[in-house]
C-alpha cells in the first residue's frame, strides 16, 4: 500500500495504573487497543504496524486478528522500546518498500475518529511534509513559577496536539535518522529537522487515555444507551 498506519501501543500504563499496560486496559468488553484498531481498519486501507510491549506481541496479534477483517494481510505487530520515540523507530522499521505516506498514531486515543486519519491523509497528499490534528485550547491558561502566576498566556495562538500524526516517509525517515533527543510527538521532531508542520482539524473524541478520569470517559462513551 502507499499509506501505512504505526500505531503506538507499547507504554507501561504508569499514569493509569489499570493493572496491565494501557493498551490492554479494558474498556467496554474489549482494550484500549481493540478499540483503536477499529477506528484504524474503518479508515483507508493501509499496511497497519502495531508497536506492543515485547511480553505482549501475541496479545496484540489477537486484537488484529479480532479486528483486521479483510486487511488481515496488511497487518503485522512488532516489539516496542523504552520511550515512545524508540517504539516509533520499531515500526518505521516494518515498513514496506511502497509505503509513502506515515501516520503515527497513539493506541491511548482509542476512540479517534476514522475521519481524522482521511484528513491527515488528504494533506499529506496536498503536499505538506507533516501534518497534526488540532483542537484549540478551552481553559485559561497561565504561566506559573512557585505557585505564582507570572503571566496570562493567550490560547488564541496555542493548540493541543493529537494523533494521528502524518509525513511524508522519506521526510520521517531522515527525521528519525538525524534525531539525538527525545520529543514527546513525531510533528516535533520533524519540525526540529527543519520541515513545517500543517495543521488539521482534531476531534473531540481523539483524547488520550492518560487517567482515571480518561478511561471513565472512554467507558461512558462506548457504553451501550440503555432502553
Ligand atoms: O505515555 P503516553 O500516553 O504519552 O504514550 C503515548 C503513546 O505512546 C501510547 O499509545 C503508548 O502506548 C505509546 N508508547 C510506546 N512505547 C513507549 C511509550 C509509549 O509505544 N515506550
Amino acid at each position: 500500500p502507499r499509506v501505512a498506519v504505526v500505531v503506538v501501543a507499547a507504554g507501561s500504563g504508569t499514569r493509569l495504573a489499570g493493572g496491565a499496560p494501557k493498551a490492554f486496559v479494558g474498556v467496554d468488553g474489549h482494550t484500549i487497543l481493540h478499540h483503536a484498531l477499529r477506528s484504524v481498519f474503518a479508515a483507508a486501507p493501509a499496511q497497519v504496524v502495531v508497536v506492543a510491549p515485547a511480553s505482549r506481541v501475541g496479545d496484540a496479534l489477537t486484537e488484529v486478528d479480532a479486528t483486521a477483517g479483510d486487511r488481515r494481510d496488511l497487518a503485522t505487530v512488532v516489539a516496542g522500546g523504552e520511550t515512545r520515540q524508540d517504539s516509533v523507530a520499531a515500526g518505521l522499521a516494518a515498513l514496506w518498500a511502497d509505503v509513502e505516506v506515515v501516520l503515527v498514531h497513539d493506541a491511548a486515543r482509542a476512540l479517534t475518529p476514522p475521519e481524522v486519519f482521511a484528513r491527515v491523509i488528504a494533506a499529506v497528499d496536498a503536499g505538506h511534509d507533516a501534518v497534526v490534528p488540532v483542537l484549540p485550547v478551552v481553559d485559561t491558561l497561565k504561566r506559573v513559577a512557585d505557585d505564582v502566576v507570572v503571566e496570562a498566556v493567550d490560547r488564541s495562538v496555542l493548540a493541543a496536539a493529537q494523533t494521528p500524526q502524518g509525513f511524508r516517509r522519506a521526510v520521517l525517515d531522515a527525521a528519525y535518522a538525524a534525531a539525538t533527543a527525545e520529543f514527546t510527538d513525531d510533528t516535533a521532531l520533524v519540525q526540529h529537522a527543519g520541515r513545517a508542520v500543517h495543521t488539521v482539524a482534531g476531534a473531540d473524541l481523539s483524547f488520550k487515555i492518560t487517567t482515571q478520569a480518561d478511561l471513565a470517559r472512554a467507558r461512558a462513551i462506548v457504553a451501550p444507551v440503555p432502553p
